[in-house]
């Protein structure tokens, strides 16, 4: 009798064999490789097309020469900074390798398999993978009938197995958005020994906010997380941060590597923090060819929804063959697929040019269907 040889997925963790990785945007690289064309341009993953403020690159730049050296583990002067900035105590602060490390920091500390997490089924899907990635259980609940979260739904959904609720205001990549005072009715409905992240990476495009979300919300397992990658420009760095109790903080901080956040980032977060002007006067520019897009998109009748991110969404029956013909034109969009939104195509606001570019492949392809 021939002895089974397990495979490496046999003898993996359990929750390995349901886990799929992330799929991120298609790179530039890669296109250009696949298709011999000699210039691209990617509209999918939300970048900023601008890239960071001057002075923010020159501090990298200068950051660099110190980089035989770890960096500082705490993150210390980048967290005071960030403290006087949302006007709250450092040790409320938590430091991540792109928020996405601050999502699955929290969720690796307060979710096991013996519990579950919370979360509109067409959120951001990193909710769902670190779920798995916990050997958690997620619960993905069905989104309102204009793709937005269903607070009520997710309240319902809500059992004495819930460790964490999650929330994207605005959600990717649906672009739904959420007013204040509607979360604040939900946090106070909560259980209060519940963490609910409130994931704010496109909170610099929202303009409509009347109250900041860190003074004006409040749960005792609140954690607010925002992201340097998208209005700031710096994607490619990999920081972020989580705003919370500290206590609770304190118990998510004891899984984070010793220095989770290079110091490359960390020098040009807080140089990025002093170019509030910059960063504001180029999302007001993102603002504005988003809105030319969605216009766009509207004349063509393939507008799904007003987005409130650096994204609009193109709705067509064809848009995973749009998806591939546009490829070829040197254009990367993103599918919705793995949101089940196989009509859906996801594209990021570019420079006006980008997204003229977009325009005349969109309708270069549309015509040969
Ligand atoms: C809603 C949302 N949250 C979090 C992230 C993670 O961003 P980062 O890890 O670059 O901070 C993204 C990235 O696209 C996002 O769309």
């Amino acid at each position: 009798m021939t002895q089974h040889i397990p495979t490496w997925l046999e003898r993996a963790v359990i929750q390995t064999a349901s886990l799929h990785p992330y799929i991120p945007g298609k790179s530039l690289q890669q296109l250009l490789r696949e298709t011999g064309l000699s210039k691209a341009v990617k509209l999918a993953s939300n970048e900023n097309p601008y890239g960071a403020a001057p002075a923010v690159i020159t501090a990298m730049q200068q950051a660099c020469t110190a980089s035989h050296r770890y960096p500082d583990g705490d993150s210390t002067a980048l967290k005071n900074a960030l403290a006087e900035h949302h006007d709250v105590n450092p040790d409320r602060i938590l430091l991540g390798n792109g928020s996405n490390e601050v999502l699955e920091l929290l969720i690796r500390c307060f979710a096991d398999h013996q519990t579950q997490v919370v979360y509109s089924r067409r959120a951001f899907i990193v909710y769902a993978l670190a779920t798995v990635a916990a050997g958690a259980h997620g619960v993905a609940v069905e989104d309102d009938a204009n793709l937005g979260h269903d607070l009520s739904a997710m309240l319902a959904a809500v059992t004495q197995y819930t460790r964490i609720v999650c929330i994207a205001n605005p959600n990717n990549p649906t672009g739904t958005l959420l007013d204040n005072a509607d979360i604040q009715a939900f946090l106070d409905a909560l259980p209060r020994n519940v963490v609910v992240i409130v994931d704010e990476a496109y909170h610099e495009y929202v303009i409509e906010t009347h109250a900041d979300s860190v003074a004006y919300l409040y749960h005792p397992g609140l954690v607010i997380t925002r992201t340097f990658s998208k209005a700031y420009g710096l994607a490619g760095c990999r920081i972020g941060y989580g705003i919370g109790n500290a206590e609770l903080i304190a118990c998510a901080n004891r899984y984070r590597e010793p220095f989770n956040v290079n110091s490359i980032a960390q020098a040009g977060a807080l140089a990025a923090l002093d170019e509030q002007l910059w960063m504001q006067t180029h999302v007001t520019k993102a603002l504005f060819e988003r809105d030319n897009l969605e216009d766009a998109l509207q004349q063509r009748g393939l507008l799904l929804a007003h987005s409130h991110g650096n994204f609009v969404l193109l709705r067509h029956k064809e848009a995973v063959n749009i998806h591939a013909l546009m490829e070829q034109q040197g254009m990367i969009l993103r599918p919705l697929v793995p949101y089940a939104m196989a009509d859906v195509l996801r594209v990021s606001v570019g420079t006006s040019k980008e997204n003229a570019a977009f325009l005349d492949a969109l309708d270069h392809v549309l015509s040969t269907l």
